[in-house]
């Protein structure tokens, strides 16, 4: 019985359409899975062809203390000044941009934050291993 759950739910995966894709995942297969990998891994199809390799994406938590370290992550995608990733990752500010929210960071610090780039984030929290 419990074989034939786990194969449903796995036929609906992959049966899925497009349109059913969270648009947090959306924007990483189209800008991020080239480098980081399909899941996240840092496994990309260019991936060796990088001078850096690029970071394995479903660690952020583990790499700080279990907790998904949401802010730290909304910046190095999207940048500030001086607040970059060491170069190698393009900028992704002009993508995400459009729709903006306000985001309360931990500090209580209210940032009005494009949409795109909160819901890329959430997607990201769902690779943490
Ligand atoms: C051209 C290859 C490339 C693409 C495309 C790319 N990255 Fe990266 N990324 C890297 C590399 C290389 C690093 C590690 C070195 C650095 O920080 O520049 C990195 C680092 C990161 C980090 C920092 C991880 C840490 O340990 O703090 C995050 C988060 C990240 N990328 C997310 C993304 C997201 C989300 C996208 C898509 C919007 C993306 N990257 C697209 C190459 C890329």
């Amino acid at each position: 019985m419990k074989k034939w759950t786990l194969l449903l739910a796995l036929g609906c995966v992959a049966c899925a359409p497009e349109g059913a894709k969270s648009p947090g995942k959306f924007t990483y297969d189209g800008y991020c899975a080239t480098c980081h990998g399909a899941t996240g891994q840092g496994d990309g199809p260019i991936a060796a062809d990088l001078a850096v390799a690029p970071a394995d994406l479903t660690q952020l938590s583990a790499m700080n203390g279990g907790t998904f370290p949401t802010e730290d992550v909304l910046t190095k995608i999207y940048g500030y000044p001086g607040r970059y990733h060491q170069a190698i990752m393009p900028e992704f500010g002009p993508v995400l941009e459009g729709a903006k929210t306000d985001w309360t960071s931990p500090s209580g610090e209210v940032i009005a934050t494009p949409v795109a780039l909160l819901e890329l984030v959430t997607y990201l929290e769902t690779l943490q291993e």
